[in-house]
């Protein structure tokens, strides 16, 4: 594998839950921001609220909210005598990627300028809650939060699923028991290194009839996925009813306009 900076400060980031009270400086700031911005984009669909001044998760000192925002884009539409006809659907499909993208880079800008990070995803969940807070008007919505800051802790990165796991040539190929076992042991002992689950006591309770069998010698990465993926959020009014709060309406076709 080649190694140079870029790489080498991607392949080191991990998510970061305990911060020092250092302050980053509005420099730092603006420039990872800045590194932000320059991701690729669909139509600059994103805006984000700095907060610094709350009680923020893990105390850090700074949490961007990120928002996917048209509002800001149908102000210069508006200008132009535009009014939008792209389903609300597509504009979030759009908004979600230049979003993410993004934030990914202010990920890793932030890295190598020697501060951690780590996303809270249960803001899309609750996004009318931050459309008060923050003041947001419609069709601004937040789906995520990237809390950022000095690391106060070490610890090497987290491991990921084999690369004959991901990278599939030409076409998908037919996912053996050999290659889904060892994609399994390899998540699962890596994570159970670190005594990951342990440290964040973060084992979701089962619900229903199923017993509980695992510990925290044992519960990991794979039984942790499989738990949430088959558990939590079956409603799409989930996330539905905060993205018609935020004005996204995903499963009506917009009227025609002039
Ligand atoms: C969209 C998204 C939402 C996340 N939400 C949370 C969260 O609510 N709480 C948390 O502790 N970590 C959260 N994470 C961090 C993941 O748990 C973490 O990225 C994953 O376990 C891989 O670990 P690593 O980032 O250290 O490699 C989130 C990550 C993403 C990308």
């Amino acid at each position: 594998m080649i190694h140079n900076e870029v790489i080498d400060t991607m392949l080191k980031r991990r998510s970061v839950r305990k911060y020092t009270d250092q302050k980053p400086d509005d420099e730092v700031i603006e420039t990872i921001v800045r590194a932000g911005q320059q991701a690729p984009f669909a139509g600059q669909l994103c805006s984000i609220i700095l907060t610094q001044k709350k009680k923020l998760p893990w105390r850090a000192p700074l949490m961007f909210t990120i928002c996917v925002d048209m509002h800001r884009f149908e102000l210069i539409m508006a200008k132009r005598g535009w009014k939008t006809k792209t389903s609300d659907l597509s504009i979030i499909l759009f908004g979600l990627q230049d979003a993410t993208l993004m934030a990914e880079n202010m990920v890793i800008a932030a890295e190598s300028l020697g501060l951690g990070s780590c996303f809270i995803g249960a803001a899309a969940y609750t996004a009318d809650r931050f459309q008060k807070t923050y003041k947001l008007p419609k069709r601004v919505y937040p789906f995520v939060h990237l809390v950022m800051g000095y690391p106060a802790e070490e610890f090497p990165p987290r491991p990921r699923y084999p690369l004959e796991f991901t990278l599939f040539e030409e076409q998908y190929p037919e996912l053996t028991d050999e290659l889904i076992d060892k994609a399994m042991q390899v998540m699962d002992e890596g994570y159970l290194a670190q005594g990951y689950y342990r440290n964040l006591k973060g084992k979701i309770h089962l619900e229903g009839d199923r017993k509980e069998t695992f510990t925290y010698d044992t519960y990991s990465w794979t039984e942790h996925i499989s738990r949430k993926w088959g558990q939590w959020n079956a409603d799409p009014k989930e996330l539905l009813e905060p993205l018609a709060k935020c004005g996204f309406v995903i499963n009506r076709k917009r009227r025609r306009s002039s």
